[in-house]
């Protein structure tokens, strides 16, 4: 029973920043499930990007396509040869995102008031623009199938502000370090732009979900893990494989009936 409700077995993926952290782990394992993955990423012609990805999925589910999310002839170009190869995808996951790193140029992470609007206009330009541009072009064709499932990638602080207050030992040691605004306001405005798309295409039974993360460990700095830790009700941060039940769940028909929701998978950050 729950083997049938969980199936996804020959549905078309297609996943936005599949090579990411993230990305790989939900291509590896929705290949795993009998899926067909389709990877759209910048970072696709970079040499040795894929191969460990090729390395452990089966032959002929899975295809890696330099695409960027920003471009819409480039989303269209890359959809194109997903269909001819497999049809029309049944899924969408738009996790291609950015982010600044902790070891970012000081300007990225520096005060509010110095933070500049190039980072702003380039972050919200995949973040966003990136996500509406693939809902546009993907999207519409599934809505012209009357099925599909879209899962926006969203973020804890996307519900909530950074806690800034994390990274005072860095400002104590000197630098001037504050987690930037515009990946929060990408990600927030990402939760609306689902529930608009999950009404507008309800009755053509493409459903659209967002899915609210908190952050993975990625051997971070002992100090920021303590502090961020501390903060998490489970007293930890995500295994980089933590999510891939959720979005497994969402493809399935096993959601059959949600669409519009925000489905937060956080160690309980936003419950306190
Ligand atoms: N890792 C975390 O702690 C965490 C926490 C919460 C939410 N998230 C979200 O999960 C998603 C995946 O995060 P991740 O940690 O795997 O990120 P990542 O930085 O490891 O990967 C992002 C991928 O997106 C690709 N990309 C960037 N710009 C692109 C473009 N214009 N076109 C196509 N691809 C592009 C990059 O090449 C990269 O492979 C993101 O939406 C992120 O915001 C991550």
């Amino acid at each position: 029973m729950s083997g049938e409700l969980f199936d996804i077995e020959n549905r078309v993926v297609v996943v936005t920043g599949g090579l990411g952290q993230l990305g790989r782990q939900f291509s590896f394992s929705l290949s795993e499930c009998g899926a067909k993955v389709a990877i759209f990423d910048l970072a696709a012609g970079e040499k040795g990007a894929a191969s460990p990805l090729r390395a452990g999925i089966h032959e002929g589910k899975l295809c890696v396509l330099p695409v960027d999310v920003t471009k819409r002839e480039s989303i269209a170009a890359g959809l194109a040869q997903v269909k001819a190869m497999w049809g029309v995808p049944h899924a969408l996951i738009n996790a291609a995102a950015l982010d600044s790193p902790p070891d970012a140029p000081a300007t990225e992470n520096g005060p509010f008031e110095n933070y500049p609007e190039s980072s702003w206009d380039r972050v919200l330009d995949v973040n966003l623009k990136g996500v509406f541009l693939c809902c546009q072009v993907a999207g519409a064709e599934m809505a012209n199938a009357g099925r599909g499932s879209i899962i926006n990638i969203g973020s804890i602080y996307g519900s909530v502000s950074p806690d800034q207050r994390i990274y005072e030992y860095r400002r104590g040691s000197g630098s001037s370090f504050f987690k930037p605004i515009a990946y929060s306001a990408s990600k927030s405005a990402l939760i609306n732009l689902t529930r608009y798309l999950a009404t507008y295409w309800a009755e053509r039974n493409v459903r659209v979900n967002m899915l609210t993360l908190g952050g993975v460990f990625n051997n971070q700095d002992a100090e920021f893990l303590k502090e961020y830790c501390a903060r998490v009700p489970m007293g930890r941060m995500a295994r980089e494989d933590e999510y891939n039940g959720a979005v497994v769940f969402l493809i399935s028909d096993a959601s059959a009936y949600m669409t519009g929701s925000n489905l937060v998978l956080d160690g309980g950050w936003t419950a306190w």
